[in-house]
């Protein structure tokens, strides 16, 4: 079975945890967008989705699923999302799509987190994945500075600009051993906009797509 298939398995599985004539939250990237065409087939049981990227946002209305805006909506219960390494306390490194803001921020309004994944994801240790930075374009040199007196090598990802006008520093050879405490601590550099640890705000439930089926961790 391919990487791709894990990806699918996990995502369609997703579909049994989505509360019919509710809200859905929707991330980004290629094990979403198997997400999205499993959304599509109960589109008219939903009231519709919140998007984390003008990607997943242009995919769901080709597919006719109603996009919302966040503003218009004070609470759902269920964000679907991918990761790019998640760890055992369900702690999560995510913005290999530059989606990461929006992502933290539809999460952050969601009851719950639901992370479909491969395998491949799982990790003890997160960091292996560069750790995707969002930041100012005018404080990257900055920020860059900063990041490595934390002892990462940050590398500015090259002709990339988020959805909302910024640049990504991805930072290598950090091992995140306390995810909480780092999530913070970067959070805390001016000119940054959001770091792609997902820790104090971790996923409730993980689809984990394997070769032997889809496995559910809760
Ligand atoms: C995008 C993300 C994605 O969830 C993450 O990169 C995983 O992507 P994929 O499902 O393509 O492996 O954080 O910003």
């Amino acid at each position: 079975m391919t990487q791709d298939e894990m990806k699918k398995n996990a995502a369609w599985a997703a579909l049994e945890y989505v509360p019919r004539h509710t809200v859905v939250g929707v991330g980004t990237g290629s094990t979403v967008n198997h997400f999205i065409d499993a959304l599509a087939t109960i589109k008219n049981d939903i009231k519709g989705a919140v998007s984390s990227s003008v990607q997943s946002t242009e995919k769901m209305r080709a597919l006719g699923i109603e996009v919302l805006d966040l503003n218009d909506v004070d609470s759902f219960s269920v964000y679907v999302d991918g990761a790019d390494e998640i760890n055992p306390q369900h702690h999560m490194i995510k913005g290999g799509g530059a989606a990461l803001t929006r992502e933290k921020i539809v999460a952050a309004v969601a009851d719950k987190f639901i992370c479909i994944v491969d395998a491949s994801k799982q990790v003890d240790v997160l960091g292996k994945f560069p750790l995707p930075v969002e930041v100012i374009p005018m404080a990257r040199n900055y920020v860059a500075r900063e990041l490595t007196k934390l002892g990462g090598r940050p590398v500015w990802r090259d002709k990339v600009v988020t959805d909302n006008g910024n640049i990504i520093l991805d930072v290598f050879d950090l091992k995140i051993v306390d995810p909480i405490a780092l999530e913070q601590q970067i959070n805390q550099i001016t000119g940054v906009v959001c770091n792609g640890i997902f820790a104090m705000r971790p996923a409730n439930l993980v689809l984990v797509g394997t070769a032997e089926g889809t496995q559910v961790l809760s």
